[in-house]
């Protein structure tokens, strides 16, 4: 990684000498004479480290401490006073300077000065990165059977074309979280994601939810309010449970992801957006599409990429690391310290078919952990329908 150095100085042959000499040391500079262009550059994020000088053209070097105090992540700056000028000094470190040197710069103490402030910005980038890892994770388990192994190699390529998903599944099988390990791996991650349950609307605001309204499109709209597409502008829309949607809203959600363009309820401007759609069914839209309940073309529009999440009857496999999974989340959020399930109690998890997947299995560990008396899950804690089979 190379850091950028601005050395802002007024005068040239001390800006081509400190450059030279900093090139050399696999620095990139920027060399400037004024105040004014050393504040446009950080402003501009431009530079990693500043090296300046106290006495510019058109001010006093040290401002530009005072100005960029709140900055967030202010490059380390380095002051150069004029030799014996200790109250220059003192003043620049007790506003903030990263180190003051006095001229005539010694280039020893100058490559250590340069280190030490690289060593600052390169710990605050480090620690930026893990901020982003951490705020952009998602727990999903991916397990070992290849059909989930499959979906996930398949969502994250959505992920990176940024084309529209069907995410198909019964419930319970992890479709709402798939569309959130989408948002988070793709490129889109720092870009709003917008969950809307089409089936907990009524179909008559659906419209006005989706594509927001103007002041008097209906008696209740006083003032205007940007859609959810809106909203989701740059980022991505997930759409649960689509099948709810009604058949007019279909063919203008279609128009609408078609030309990347829609009209407020009561509206004439059109509005440009552009937003990725995720969407999610756990009914057979084939069959309602037969039946006339759903949109051909919409259904071709959505399943760019089709994602179909077994039942967890279907991939027992993944259920040891499902179950270590809420083991160890349901201890941290109850703060209890099980260490894992006996032989007999997995054997039971394993049997059960769980028409109500992932789900059902989350909450039926939580359940255990709860009555659990040992340091493991055994087969009493866990609910009758799953534990009777051993009987
Ligand atoms: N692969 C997984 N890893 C970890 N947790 C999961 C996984 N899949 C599902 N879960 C958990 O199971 C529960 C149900 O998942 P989710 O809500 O995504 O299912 P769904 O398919 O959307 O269900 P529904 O059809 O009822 O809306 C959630 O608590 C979710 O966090
Ligand atoms: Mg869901």
């Amino acid at each position: 990684m190379s850091l950028t150095v601005l050395i802002v100085d007024d005068e040239e042959n001390a800006r081509q000498n400190l450059g030279e000499l900093l090139a050399t040391k696999s620095y990139d500079v920027i060399g400037v004479g004024t105040l004014g262009d050393a504040r446009e550059h950080l402003l501009k994020g431009d530079a990693d480290i500043v090296l300046l000088d106290i006495q510019l053209p058109d001010g006093y070097g040290p401002n530009l401490l005072y100005e960029t105090s709140n900055m967030p992540s202010r490059p380390p700056i380095i002051v150069i006073t004029g030799f014996g000028d200790i109250e220059t000094a003192v003043d620049a470190m007790k506003n903030g300077a990263h180190d003051f040197l006095t001229k005539p710069v010694d280039f020893a103490q100058l490559d250590l000065s340069l280190q030490r402030a690289s060593e600052v910005v390169k710990m605050r980038r480090e620690l930026e990165h893990y901020r982003e890892a951490q705020a952009q994770k998602v727990d999903f388990v991916i397990g070992e059977s290849p059909r989930m192994k499959e979906v996930i190699s398949h969502a994250l390529k959505a992920a990176d074309a940024q084309v529209s998903v069907l995410i198909t599944g019964e419930t319970g099988t992890g479709k709402d979280i798939l569309a959130q390990y989408i948002h988070a791996n793709g490129p889109r991650a720092n870009k709003p994601f917008i969950a809307i349950n089409c089936a907990a609307i009524q179909n008559t605001m659906l419209e006005s939810e989706l594509f927001g309204y103007e002041a008097g499109a209906f008696t209740s709209a006083e003032r205007r309010k940007p859609g959810l597409m809106e909203v989701a502008d740059g980022g991505i829309l997930f759409l649960d449970e689509i099948s709810s949607m009604s058949l007019d809203i279909q063919a203008k959600l279609l128009r609408a992801i078609e030309s990347q363009s829609f009209r407020r309820v009561g509206g004439t401007n059109l509005i440009k957006v552009d937003v990725q759609i995720l969407a999610a069914s756990n009914r057979d839209l084939p069959k309602m599409i037969r039946e006339n309940q759903f949109r051909e073309d919409l259904f071709y529009r959505l399943n760019i990429v089709d994602l179909n999440l077994a039942p967890l009857r279907e991939r027992k496999e993944d259920i040891p690391e499902l179950v270590g999974f809420f083991i160890r989340t349901t201890n941290a959020r109850k703060g209890m310290n099980v260490t894992g399930v006996t032989p007999l109690a997995m054997q039971a998890l394993q049997q059960y078919d769980w028409p109500g997947n992932i789900r059902e299995l989350s909450n039926a560990i939580e359940r255990a952990i709860i009555f659990c008396d040992g340091e493991r899950i055994d087969l009493p804690d866990l609910p009758r329908d799953v534990s009777i089979q051993m009987a």
